[in-house]
């Protein structure tokens, strides 16, 4: 690993992380000794392998370390095999920390690389999506490259029509249907940002986030079929987008059928809007480092953080990593069942499979929907090869019970991956044994919004261990340190960091610096300037091996969704009866963690039974069901410091019958006593 010491300079920022607080040392109580070699055939003929072995490189050791090493030759290299350049970059990286350029000078355009080069190809008649409906009795469509690049085309066109150009923002609030991805390629093509935001937020959670990006044009359906009813969605546009002056337009897809009130002048239809338009749009030269998309997520605090990323990084990691991790093949039809609202989707739905000219699967519904028996359909029906969720699907897979998958043929399986947080050992083992026939490898691939691709995981080569994402993947150089900056030794626990930078980070927050340094990179920056903090904790045991073990700063995940506990407590705040909140995660054993909130009404309110369920469904209004909170206590005060700060950390403990630590510092150190045990 390079030493990176004393690299950029000083900006005199303080205000990271206080890592005394953070308890970033931990120790590991428990540690897997179960060790699952990767099969030899998959090993030998997997991508990865190949390269190794064109390489020269004895191991997967000796490999991992020089890539890291030697990062920028590598994604030299990687920039080259992945991507098609339409001007060649005359430096590989520019790194002033916190700031890093690469591929600089170099002219490219994701939405080329994604569809156009293979429409023109080989790869023309390939189908690059197969879309499942949730309704059964809609018929499963298959849609080719030369099919994408046309209907890529005539949208890109009609967002000119428009006036859409280079650099506007482009909200996109959709369902998971192939008009989203398409709608993010014509964005990228004419070099407009897209802007995804989950249609599990509602009015509120867009408004807040159109407003930040100033959007030109927002894109969203009538409305989207859940549990086979179909439910609107555009009203939740209206009502958004009623204080916003930036919206010029509003294109609406009919997906539900929904009678939807079409504003004239502002609101257009999808389908009008394209008939009129040519199949044929020249890519926009973009330079590498122009911005592709924003993609608000959630921070410490309520205001989303709108992450931006680049044209250039993003035509080469996600293609690189899920060529190497999923061993990715002419033949194999993969399917990331992640919403294209979450970095998951963009990566690994939209960007990453087809700049390498794959066939995704894109599945509109719920698991479940009409049974459990719907996802194992669809791995059979559609030859599905390599599949990649989250723990929380497992794991309410593996409460619905063994018959289902015991009952299909998935023998098409052939690699299993899971992202998105934590998988605990037994979900893996249940996966292994249930998807995977008690032998297909699991990729237990740990990244995040800000990264882009994949840091840590394990290679089609690596031999497992349940619950650990293994090792840093080729050109990372990821590590876990104290609080000094010392990597920790094997057997203890501390912060995830990378100490260098890489071709999909993030860039920036969208306009707001200060932000973007204090979140990521001045918790180390006296010691080691450069240093990127994740946010997360992990272990490494013995042999290296990562365990991730959850976050250090104050958010949620909720089946794996990322949810910021200040949101919540703002949403609830806003209810006219409610003075304070304060929102914490309470394990659950299928979605991880459930939100759970504690909240202080106003003077003179009663604290009644039927009240919380009312608030409840307040924040359900406010921000979308994504973040409703399962359960909500009323307490006369809650934890504070001298400052006024809500100390989560301390009713979480005192909730879940765990040690508060040391409160002298508190405020009001009585009102630990107050919050009630909820386990
Ligand atoms: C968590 C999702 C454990 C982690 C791609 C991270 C994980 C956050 C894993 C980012 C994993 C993601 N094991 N935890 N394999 N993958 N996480 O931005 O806490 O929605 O910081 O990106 O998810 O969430 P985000």
């Amino acid at each position: 690993m390079p030493d990176l010491r004393g690299v950029g300079k000083t900006w005199g920022f303080k205000g990271g992380y206080k890592l005394a607080e953070q308890k970033a040392t931990t120790s590991v109580l428990y540690e897997e000794t179960r060790v699952f070699e990767a099969p030899r055939d998959l090993a030998e003929n997997s991508n990865v392998m190949q390269w190794m072995k064109k390489k020269g490189f004895k191991s997967e050791r000796e490999m991992r370390a020089w890539t890291g090493q030697n990062f920028i030759a590598f994604w030299d290299e990687m920039a080259k095999t992945y991507a098609d350049w339409f001007e060649p970059y005359a430096q590989v990286l520019n790194w002033q920390p916190p700031y890093a350029k690469w591929f600089v000078g170099g002219k490219i355009n994701v939405a080329y690389n994604a569809v156009d080069r293979h429409a023109a190809g080989a790869k023309k008649d390939k189908v690059a999506y197969i879309f499942v409906p949730e309704p059964v009795d809609q018929p499963t469509q298959k849609i080719t490259y030369a099919d994408l690049a046309k209907r890529v085309n005539k949208l890109a066109n009609g967002l000119k029509s428009l006036g859409v150009a280079k650099g506007d923002r482009v909200s996109i609030y959709m369902p998971m249907i192939p008009e989203t991805p398409i709608a993010m390629l014509a964005c990228a093509k004419i070099g407009a940002i897209h802007s995804v935001v989950f249609s599990g937020f509602s009015a509120g959670g867009l408004n807040s986030r159109v407003l930040d990006a100033e959007s030109k044009v927002v894109i969203t359906t009538d409305g989207f079929f859940r549990r086979g009813k179909p439910l609107p969605l555009k009203p939740n546009v209206d009502e958004a987008t009623a204080n916003t002056p930036s919206v010029k337009n509003v294109v609406v897809v009919k997906r539900a059928g929904i009678d939807v009130p079409m504003k004239a002048g502002k609101d257009v239809w999808y389908h009008e809007l394209v008939a009129k338009q040519s199949d044929v749009c020249e890519s926009e030269k973009m330079d590498a480092e122009d911005r592709l998309f924003i993609l608000y997520t959630s921070g410490t605090t309520g205001k989303p953080k709108g992450i931006e990323h680049v044209h250039g990084g993003y035509c080469v990691t996600p293609a690189q990593t899920l060529s190497w991790v999923f061993d990715i093949k002419d033949s194999d039809v993969w399917w990331c069942t992640a919403d294209v609202g979450w970095i998951t989707g963009h990566s690994y739905v939209v960007y990453g499979p087809l700049c390498l000219g794959a066939t995704s699967m894109i599945y509109e519904g719920s698991p479940d929907y009409p049974d459990f028996s719907r996802w194992f359909k669809i791995i059979n029906e559609n030859k599905v090869s390599v599949l990649y969720t989250a723990p929380t699907a497992v794991r309410m897979f593996m409460k619905a019970g063994d018959k289902w998958p015991k009952t299909h043929d998935i023998s098409c399986l052939r690699l299993l991956g899971s992202v998105g947080e934590p998988i605990n050992p037994e979900a893996w083992i249940w996966y292994r044994n249930n998807f995977g026939a008690g032998k297909l490898p699991i990729m237990d691939t740990w990244w995040q919004t800000e990264t882009g691709c994949f840091l840590v995981s394990p290679l089609p080569i690596t031999p497992l261990k349940p619950g650990s994402p293994t090792f840093p993947l080729p050109g990372f150089n990821v590590d876990i340190l104290d609080e000094d900056a010392n990597p920790v030794p094997p057997g203890s626990g501390g912060n995830i960091v990378s100490n260098s930078p890489w071709p999909s980070m993030l860039r920036a927050f969208f306009r707001d610096e200060v932000r973007y340094k204090k979140e990521y990179w001045s918790t180390y920056w006296d010691i080691r300037p450069g240093t990127y903090l994740a946010g997360d904790k992990a272990t490494k045991d013995k042999d290296g091996y990562f365990t991730i073990q959850g976050r250090i700063d104050d958010v949620l995940k909720v089946a794996g969704h990322r949810i910021s506990n200040a949101e919540v407590e703002s949403a609830l705040v806003s209810h006219p009866k409610v003075a304070e909140a304060a929102v914490i995660g309470k394990p659950d054993e299928v979605k991880g963690e459930v939100i759970v909130a504690f909240v202080i009404l106003k003077t003179g309110i009663e604290a009644t039974e039927d009240l919380k369920p009312i608030l409840a469904k307040h924040v359900r209004t406010v921000l979308g069901p994504v973040a409703y909170p399962e359960v909500v206590y009323f307490v006369n005060d809650v934890p504070k410091t001298r400052s006024g700060k809500i100390m989560r950390r301390v009713i979480k403990a005192k909730a879940l019958g765990n040690p508060v630590g040391d409160i002298s510092a508190l405020a009001n150190p009585e009102s630990v006593e107050a919050i009630p045990l909820i386990k």
